[in-house]
């Protein structure tokens, strides 16, 4: 193929990742977690992730270089996360990709993270359609976003007010003495529970924004277990997962699929790790259905933070034929869209 081939770096969390992307291609890609590092504190420490980033960066880009079968000789560009994100952690990603931009000679890309979370679907499923919707839901960010050009035009139609929605998830979790981070075995516990068994109030449902908050929810989930507590009930830990999962759910995909409807858009992207939500995919099958919206999800791997999805956004930046970043392209932890 005669495309760029596109090398991707994102070290914005706790994620080193590395990505080899033609146009919609992926050609290989590496992903280093320090997930474990951080376990025991119940979140991620920046300074643990920072350092983390500095020793995994070489081995990861050599991994993704061998999964991808290309030498980095051959690479025509490089994309790096510029922001939002942790500040050490960003930096390390910046650094790198500058550093190989000098010595490969070839032009340096600062893209946004949440935008890259979107243009990952072009990997799995093509081209996105325009203009398309995106809800992203992670540990570290809640967004939606009218994709008008993934390279030019994105607009940020609403975000959470306190707590991401994985964040959210994870604090729950806690609660129920279950492990961080606490996504999987919430929905894994609310399967077996009843959603209705409990009503927890839906944080800005219906408040005419597209705005999210789920810390009203988060304390009366606490409210919840130190009521149980005191009257010496025990816990029923999957009726309450399935009924604090309904309430995030329910008002994700609902304000979603009301922006699709609103803007007129016919296709809604869901990314980020919370997306590998069961319940969050079958609810917003079931909205877009009804809707007469496409539903795009990448697979759970794409869906979390890595380095493909840089490089699928680069790509779409280098086709748009924006000019590149400069060689003291800075950080921004909080970069707007
Ligand atoms: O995208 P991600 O890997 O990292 C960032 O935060 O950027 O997302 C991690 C978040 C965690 O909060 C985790 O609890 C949540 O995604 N998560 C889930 C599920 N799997 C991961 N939340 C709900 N249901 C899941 N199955
Ligand atoms: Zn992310």
């Amino acid at each position: 193929s005669d495309l760029p081939l596109i090398l991707g770096i994102e070290t914005s969390c706790d994620e080193t990742g590395v990505g080899l992307v033609r146009g919609c291609e992926l050609l290989g890609e590496s992903v280093a977690s320090s997930v474990d590092q951080h376990v025991r504190f119940g979140g991620v420490v920046p300074e643990v992730a920072s350092r983390a980033h500095l020793e995994a960066m070489t081995p990861t880009v050599r991994r993704a270089l061998d999964a991808a079968g290309v030498k980095l000789s051959d690479v025509d560009a490089i994309a790096v996360t510029a922001g939002p994100g942790l500040a050490g952690a960003l930096l390390v990603g910046v650094s790198a990709a500058k550093a190989y931009a000098m010595a490969l000679d070839k032009p340096l890309y600062g893209v946004n993270h949440l935008v890259g979370h979107v243009a990952v679907d072009q990997l799995e499923h093509g081209p996105l359609p325009k203009p398309a919707i995106a809800l992203l839901v992670s540990g570290g960010h809640t967004s939606l976003l009218l994709v008008n050009d993934l390279a030019t035009d994105v607009v940020s139609l609403g975000d959470t007010v306190d707590d991401a929605a994985g964040e959210a998830y994870d604090k729950v979790a806690r609660l129920l003495d279950l492990p961080y981070p606490g996504g999987p075995p919430i929905d894994r516990e609310a399967q077996k529970g009843d959603p209705k068994s409990v009503r927890f109030p839906r944080g800005k449902w219906g408040d005419g924004t597209y705005d999210f908050s789920f810390s009203g929810l988060k304390t009366a989930v606490a409210r919840h277990v130190e009521d149980a507590d005191r009257r010496g009930e025990p816990l029923v830990v999957a009726d309450i997962a399935a009924a604090f999962q309904d309430s995030v759910v329910d008002v994700l995909t609902r304000k979603a699929v009301d922006a699709c409807v609103e803007h007129g858009v016919g296709t809604l992207v869901i990314s980020g790790g919370v997306a590998a939500n069961s319940a969050l995919r079958a609810r917003a099958e079931q909205r877009c259905r009804e809707a007469g919206v496409e539903l795009r999800v990448p697979r759970p791997k794409l869906c979390t933070d890595n380095g493909a999805m840089i490089a699928a956004l680069g790509a779409e930046v280098v086709a748009a034929g924006l000019p590149p970043s400069s060689l003291d392209l800075a950080t921004d932890t909080s970069l707007p869209v």
